[in-house]
This record gives structure tokens, sequence and C-alpha cells, in this order.
């Protein structure tokens, strides 16, 4: 039985786990709309656009919940550079949850496209209209979504070694 200490506070659970579904299934619909030629391309993108204001909202309420609630400690027989790892990418994928919805709203921006959420909620633009710009930001997007992917395949690569190779309480605390 995992001691209440060492396990994420339930808010913290349920952000983690919600996000990782919207997140994943991004990556997934990101690549199925740039690769489709169907008429599907104008709803999964239109699908794309909300899920990823949604994702910017919920890693704000995440971010500060997780200074309002630190997590758990790691195992303290855990090698130092581990520990630095763990932190390191944890920040990292922080940071590309931020960066890639402000990214896509700031390309949509700079390519004087309409940024329609839901169907409904139209958002201003947070950039001016500048075509140069849109094509370095829909580069940047791609480079991002790709290191998203790839930090993630390395936290789950970490998480299934604490869970079958160390049997500690890391995964546990998340469960
Ligand atoms: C965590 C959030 C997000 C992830 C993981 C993500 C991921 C992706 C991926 C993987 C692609 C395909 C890239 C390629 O193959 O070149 C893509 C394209 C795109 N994304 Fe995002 N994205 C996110 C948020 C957003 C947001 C918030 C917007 C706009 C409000 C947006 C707008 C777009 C657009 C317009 C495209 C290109 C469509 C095209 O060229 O046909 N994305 N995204
Ligand atoms: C099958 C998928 C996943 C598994 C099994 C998993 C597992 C875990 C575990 C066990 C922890 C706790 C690590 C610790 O105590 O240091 C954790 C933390 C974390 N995970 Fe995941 N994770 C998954 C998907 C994702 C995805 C897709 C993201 C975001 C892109 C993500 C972002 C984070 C972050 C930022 C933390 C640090 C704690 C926090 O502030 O919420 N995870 N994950």
């Amino acid at each position: 039985m995992i001691r209440p200490a060492h396990r994420f506070p339930l808010l913290s659970r349920l952000l983690h786990w919600t996000m990782a579904v919207l997140v994943l299934a991004m990556l997934f619909i990101g690549i199925g709309m740039v690769s489709t030629v169907s008429s599907r391309y104008a709803q999964l993108v239109a699908i794309h656009k909300s899920i990823g204001i949604v994702i910017l909202v919920l890693v704000a309420i995440r971010l500060i919940n997780r200074l309002l609630n630190p997590p758990p400690p790691l195992p303290a027989d855990l090698p130092w550079w581990q520990v630095v790892a763990a932190k390191a990418s944890h920040w990292v994928l922080y940071l590309l949850m931020f960066a890639l919805p402000l990214v896509g709203w700031a390309m949509l921006s700079a390519a004087g496209a309409p940024i329609v959420v839901f169907g409904a909620v139209h958002l201003p633009p947070i950039l001016p209209h500048d075509v140069a710009m849109f094509a370095v930001l829909r580069a940047a997007h791609t480079v991002l979504a790709l290191l998203l992917f790839a930090t993630f395949l390395a936290h789950l690569g970490a998480a299934l070694f604490h869970a079958l190779i160390r049997r500690d309480e890391v995964l546990p605390s998340m469960v």
C-alpha cells in the first residue's frame, strides 16, 4: 500500500491523466490532418484548434496547482543523474505544453487566419499579419511537436523502468 505522502494529490493526478490523453490525441490528430487528402481535413483542424486551446488553459491551471501542491519526493536511493533527468524532463514537458498551443495560435494569427474554437468562440490574433513569420512559426510547430513526442517516449520509458525494473513507488504515486 502506497503511503499518502508519497502520492500526487488527486487534482494533480486528474490533470496528469486528462492531459496525457489530450496531448497524445493532439499529436496523432496533428499528423493525421496534415497527411489526409479527405474532406475530413477542415473538421480535424477545427478539433485540433479547440483541444489545443483547452490544453493551454489546463496547463496554466496545472502549473499553479503544482506550485501550490508540490509533487511527492522521488525515491531516496535514486541516483543523482536520474533525479536531474526526471526534474528536467518534467519542466521540458511543461514548456512544450505551453509552447505548442501558443505557437499554434501565433502562427494562425500571423497567417491572418480566423482562430475559432468549439465552432463559436473567436480568439483575437496575438501577432500581426506577417507571412514570413507564419512560415517560421509553422516550421517551429512541427519541430516542437516532434520534440514533445520524443520527450514523451523518454517519459514513458522512465515510468516503465520504475514500474517493471525498480518496482518502486513512482508509478503508483501517479495512478
Ligand atoms: C499541445 C498542443 C498541440 C499539439 C501537440 C499540436 C501538434 C501538431 C502536429 C503534430 C501537427 C502536424 C505537424 C506537421 O506534420 O507538420 C500540427 C499542425 C497544426 N497545428 Fe497543432 N498542435 C497543438 C496545438 C495547436 C493549436 C492551439 C493550434 C491553433 C490554435 C494549432 C494549429 C495547427 C495548425 C493550423 C496546423 C497545421 C495544419 C496544416 O498545415 O494543414 N495547433 N499540430
Ligand atoms: C502512458 C503515459 C504516461 C505515463 C505512464 C506517465 C507516468 C508518469 C509518472 C509515473 C509520473 C510521476 C513521476 C515522478 O514522481 O517524478 C509522471 C509525472 C509527470 N508526467 Fe506523465 N505519464 C504519461 C504521460 C504523460 C504525458 C503525455 C505528459 C505530457 C505531455 C506527461 C507529463 C508529466 C509531467 C509534467 C509530470 C510531472 C508531474 C506533474 O507536474 O504533473 N505525462 N508521469
